[in-house]
């Protein structure tokens, strides 16, 4: 029944949003979430609140008890490569990438479009358990933490929480940019965070993932209208630099070990533009428990769990 009713509500939304206007549609479902999982909400907010400590030192006793960057105009970048929890995540997204990386994954599901692969399916996690050192750490889960104001879990629905990509043009035409190559702002919830790791050094041609500052992507979404009744979800760079300078844009390169923290729904981005060379990098995305949209109606990823998990980890991961 619940998944009956999860489906009309998913499909009526996903069909008709841009009549209503993506924005109300977002407030209608954070609004509705914030009452389905209020015990939840209740819980990662007090723990942030109240038992910051416990849980930050209780999951990594070397924790420095604040986080080393905090997210300004909506970002942050990182290239110091001391996280704990770094490398051995990046030589698990290696083993994916040597097993997986380099091949024809068109029309495949491993293809989210033919210049886009993901290396590694949410479901697998229990085969690259490494994947999580890095996402559940306490540096990393403190900086999200502090701009959400509540402890974040990793995505348990879209976006998927957990994903190496590998941008490429190898194996495809390049045709005019589409889908996630256009500009636009995450819609599953607000705030949302992902932290956006360089698993290889990344160029101009490795199809750089870029964004807006928060303060530039207001002023874009107010102009353009954004998320309004009958306004598209993906905006062409000539309508953008109509409205803000292209100038103004940061792509993300850098090297190995590099993380950006942006907030995905404050923030334009697009990414898998122009990957000559293949571009690797691990994105985790967090979100709050209450999420603006519906999908949890359909489905709440379960993450693998292992003897002595820390409660920080538990909650980050959404059990
Ligand atoms: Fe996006």
């Amino acid at each position: 029944m619940k998944n009956i009713t999860g489906r009309i509500v998913n499909r009526f939304f996903g069909r008709f949003q841009h009549r209503i206007g993506i924005a109300n549609t977002r407030r209608l479902a954070k609004a509705y979430n914030r009452i389905r999982y209020r015990r939840e909400i209740r819980e990662v907010v007090d723990g942030y609140e109240n038992r910051y400590d416990e849980l930050f030192k209780g999951n990594e006793a070397e924790y420095a008890g604040t986080p080393r960057n905090r997210l300004k105009d909506g970002w942050a970048i990182d290239r110091s490569g001391a996280f704990p929890g770094l490398e051995s995540s990046l030589a698990e997204a290696d083993r994916l990438i040597e097993e997986r990386g380099g091949q024809n994954r068109c029309g495949t599901a491993l293809a989210q479009q033919d210049y886009l692969y993901h290396l590694s399916g949410i479901d697998e996690l229990d085969q690259f358990p490494r994947l999580l050192d890095f996402a559940t750490s306490s540096e990393v889960v403190a900086t999200v933490a502090e701009y959400m104001g509540m402890i974040p879990t990793i995505a348990m629905n879209l976006p998927t929480g957990i994903r190496v990509f590998e941008s490429t043009e190898q194996f495809s035409e390049r045709t005019t940019y589409n889908a996630s190559q256009l500009w636009h702002r995450d819609i599953h919830d607000f705030p949302m965070v992902y932290a956006i790791v360089l698993v290889r050094d990344a160029t101009e041609q490795t199809g750089p993932w870029t964004f807006l500052p928060a303060s530039v992507s207001e002023r874009a979404t107010r102009d353009l209208k954004y998320q309004g009744w009958r306004q598209p979800y993906r905006v062409t760079d000539e309508r953008m630099y109509e409205h803000i300078d292209s100038s103004e844009r940061i792509p993300f390169t850098g090297k190995r070990g590099d993380v950006l923290f942006l907030d995905s729904s404050r923030c334009f981005h697009y990414g898998s533009r122009h990957a000559v060379d293949p571009g690797y990098r691990i994105m985790y995305a967090y979100t709050t428990r209450a999420r603006s949209d519906f999908q949890m109606m359909l489905h709440r990823q379960e993450f693998p769990k292992q003897e002595g998990d820390s409660a920080l980890r538990r909650m980050v991961l959404g059990q």
